[in-house]
């Protein structure tokens, strides 16, 4: 089947990627133009594990290309998928205003029937706002749909979750609608939930609070864990074995970033509350997460005492390993309070470092190997839990410093182990 996806950002290229795979021929759209020019020169602008080989691939194969001319988009395809990007307003707001402009662009293009897909994650309400639009846009009686199916890959693991998803969402207000779609899908071994269009965008948004509860839940343990000389590894598993609980997403750390999480839990707090309901348990949700970041920088200072004219070392800068994504990450807030608090920072990550050059220029130093970011280091603060730390030969590592302090955001190694080989080893929510 021919489709069109608008908006070329994660979501937007990982989904005509994926569709490709499975047999489709798919157009991506962006208004970019040297967006646009770098992708049909083979270059992805971001990192996610097999995506650029998995584009270069469908490219050859012919069924991936990419163009600005969005009515040669709007035309060619009977489904348009929207994967524009709806950021957060300073007031927690979805901006959508990238979809309305989508929406408008397609009424104006419209040449016959076309089902219009919300793949970006908005607000429920948005569906009716979009057909209000393209009604308000269309030129003559052209009969059209509009649906939405939320996306619900990860960071990192995008093409394995896109591919293999739990389950495909529906929110459709048409058989015709929901035929079409469910040819889209027809390929993907996955089962498939049919809504209203509203469940649909309550279902995107649910599912991402819900797991940011998790997270937030097991972070809340970890302190009281801390405070009465539990562990919250052991707790969190003891809860997780519960099949009714599960243990995914109950690993306490440094909190959530990305840009999904926090972001999509503001969102849903402000539509809820504009509907008419204060979601005070996901504004908790929000909170412990600002609380756990501090409660770590907390952690910092006591290691250090004086933190002004120390050397802490940062391993992971990305928010979650296999991205270089940058956005809401724990070392910004970390990085940027030590620097107000005068010390010197060091950052190795194994992919992120381009990003957060443009970001910090060199107001801190970056490395390329762990061993010489930790070279005579005051401590080591680990943020993020990509591979090669966990396999770092810690030994040599202390050796490198100039004292053998450690601050685990992620619970990475066992501390009676790390304790015994000589660091001053602090993690979270742990004896
Ligand atoms: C999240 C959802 O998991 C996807 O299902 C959804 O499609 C996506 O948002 C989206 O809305 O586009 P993502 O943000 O890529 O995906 O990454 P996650 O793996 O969910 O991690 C989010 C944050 O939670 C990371 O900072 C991670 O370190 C943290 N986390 C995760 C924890 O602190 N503890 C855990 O147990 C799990």
């Amino acid at each position: 089947m021919n489709i069109t996806i608008v908006g070329t950002g994660y979501v937007g290229l990982v989904t005509g990627a994926c569709f490709a795979k499975i047999g489709h021929n798919c157009l991506c759209i962006d208004n970019d133009q040297s967006k646009i020019s770098s992708l049909q020169a083979g270059e992805i602008p971001f990192y996610e594990p097999g995506l650029s080989e998995l584009v270069t691939e469908m490219c050859t194969a012919g069924r991936l290309t990419f163009s600005t001319d969005s009515a040669e988009g709007v035309q060619r395809s009977p489904v348009i998928f929207i994967a524009v990007g709806t950021p957060a307003t300073p007031s927690g707001k979805a901006d959508l205003s990238y979809i309305e402009q989508v929406a408008r662009t397609i009424a104006q293009s419209m040449n016959e029937y076309k089902v219009v897909v919300e793949k970006s994650t908005v607000p429920v309400q948005t569906g009716e706002r979009v057909r209000m639009t393209i009604d308000r846009h269309i030129s003559s009686e052209i009969p059209f749909d509009v649906a939405s199916n939320p996306e619900f890959l990860r960071e990192g693991s995008a093409i394995e979750d896109a591919l293999h998803p739990d389950r495909i969402v529906l929110g459709v207000e048409s058989e015709r609608a929901e035929s079409l779609l469910r040819e889209v899908y027809a390929p993907l071994d996955a089962p498939i939930l049919v809504t209203n269009i509203g469940s649909a965008e309550i279902i995107k948004h649910a599912s991402n609070s819900f797991l940011a509860m998790k997270i937030s839940y097991a972070n809340a343990l970890s302190q009281i864990c801390e405070l009465a000389n539990a562990d919250i590894d052991e707790v969190a598993r003891g809860v997780g074995l519960d099949r009714r609980i599960g243990e995914n997403f109950l690993r306490a750390g440094v909190g959530y970033g990305g840009s999904c999480f926090p972001k999509d839990v503001d969102a849903f707090c402000d539509i809820a509350s504009e509907l008419g309901y204060e979601f005070r348990l996901l504004q908790e949700v929000q909170a412990i997460n600002r609380e756990q970041r501090r409660y770590f920088l907390r952690k910092i200072e006591d290691a250090l005492w004086i933190v002004k004219e120390k050397t802490v070392t940062i391993f992971g800068l990305s928010f979650k390993p296999n991205t270089d994504d940058l956005r809401q990450a724990p070392s910004l807030d970390v990085i940027e309070w030590l620097l107000e608090h005068g010390a010197k920072v060091h950052a190795h990550d194994p992919k992120a470092i381009p990003a957060m050059r443009k970001l910090y220029g060199d107001r801190i130093r970056y490395f390329e190997d762990p061993y010489e970011a930790a070279q005579d280091a005051d401590c080591v603060a680990i943020l993020t839990e990509w591979q090669i730390y966990g396999d770092l030969d810690l030994t040599r590592l202390k050796d490198s410093m100039k004292q053998a302090v450690m601050v685990d955001g992620r619970n990475l190694f066992d501390p009676q182990e790390v304790i015994g080989l000589g660091f001053e080893y602090k993690s979270i929510g742990r004896r």
